[in-house]
């Protein structure tokens, strides 16, 4: 079987351990998967602007996430790497995904409740319950089957399949099914509140660009559990079990080693390490990071020709959605 791969991320903030481990991660290692037909990555910048944003900086915050896709391994002549806004046709098919979504589809999905309830009913604009349907129009307009994504997503992508199914039943077989694969990294918790999920807010989590210094004080100020040992027990020790996972994830050691390394050994060893383990990963892709950045012109040209080739895609299931509605 041949596999149509898209996935995205939003420039909300600078890009962290979770986002990496349970998404780009994932990325790299299909567009290097032989079976492999296609594979797009996306800064979706228009989910961007659903919650608060400063235009003055947003161009450079897009920016930005494409530096951190390059540096961490995103080859574009495999993987085609775009700006959402760039590709208007993603808009186009939410808007006619939008004409047979049910809002009772929308207002039951956990991220809108979520929202709601954080921001005391403050963001209860169109966008915040719509950004499911762009979500939904990202991966169909590619005709997607496979998104690579972390555990927060799931109830994003049923909602996609159901509006794929529902858009077949109503104008004819257009949309495949969609699947998610999971990282083994999908659920990367909040180094303050590990019940919570890493974020992009403060000392949350760890950012990609962080420098050596900040990582060390972030990994220093974790929480941990009650308890003196290393183990590994997300029910007992959620705090340290995650912290094992980065360890892991990112020395590729299995966690019974790392166990049996730190038997007898102090939380606070345990963490020096870590922190050593992370700025050590974090290096090479932070100096192509640097590299990159004083190379923007050819970033620029990169996308270009990535949208280009995203656009001639996408452009081809426009015209054969607007066929099947009969708007052509
Ligand atoms: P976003 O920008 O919140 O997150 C981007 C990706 O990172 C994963 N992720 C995590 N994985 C593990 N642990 C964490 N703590 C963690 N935090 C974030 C997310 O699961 C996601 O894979 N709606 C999407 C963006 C989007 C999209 C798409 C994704 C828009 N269109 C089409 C896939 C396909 C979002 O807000 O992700």
């Amino acid at each position: 079987m041949s596999n149509k791969i898209f996935s995205g991320i939003r420039p909300s903030g600078k890009l962290h351990l979770g986002n990496y481990l349970g998404a780009i991660k994932n990325w790299i290692a299909l567009q290097n998967d032989p079976q492999t037909e296609q594979a797009i990555y996306a800064v979706v910048d228009y989910h961007g602007i659903t919650t608060p944003f400063d235009p003055k900086t947003y161009s450079k915050q897009v920016m930005d996430v494409i530096l951190d896709y390059l540096a961490a391994g995103i080859d574009p002549e495999k993987s085609p790497l775009i700006r959402q806004s760039h590709v208007p046709e993603h808009t186009e098919l939410a808007w006619i995904f939008n004409t047979i979504t049910p809002v009772s589809w929308l207002e039951r999905l956990p991220t809108y409740k979520e929202k709601i309830e954080e921001t005391q009913g403050k963001y209860t604009h169109m966008g915040i319950l719509d950004y499911p349907v762009l979500m939904a129009a990202d991966i169909l307009v590619y005709k997607s089957n496979l998104v690579p994504v972390g555990d927060d997503q799931k109830a994003h992508i049923d909602l996609t399949n159901e509006i794929g199914k529902k858009f077949n039943h109503m104008f004819g077989e257009t949309f495949p099914a969609v699947k998610t694969i999971k990282a083994e990294g999908a659920r990367i918790k909040s180094l303050q509140s590990p019940t919570k999920k890493m974020s992009k807010s403060g000392d949350e989590g760890i950012a990609l660009t962080d420098d050596p210094d900040t990582i060390r004080e972030k990994i220093k100020k974790a929480v941990t559990d009650s308890g003196k040992e290393i183990t590994f027990d997300p029910e007992n020790k959620p705090a340290l079990s995650n912290l094992l996972t980065i360890y892991h994830l990112l020395s590729e050691k299995e966690i019974k080693t790392i166990e049996k390394d730190y038997a007898g050994k102090s939380y606070s060893d345990f963490k020096a390490d870590l922190a050593e383990v992370v700025v050590n990963f974090l290096k090479p892709f932070q100096d192509k990071h640097r590299e990159l950045s004083n190379n923007l012109d050819q970033v620029e040209a990169i996308l270009k020709k990535s949208e280009e080739k995203a656009r001639n895609l996408a452009a081809q299931t426009l015209q054969e959605v607007r066929k099947n509605i009969g708007v052509n």
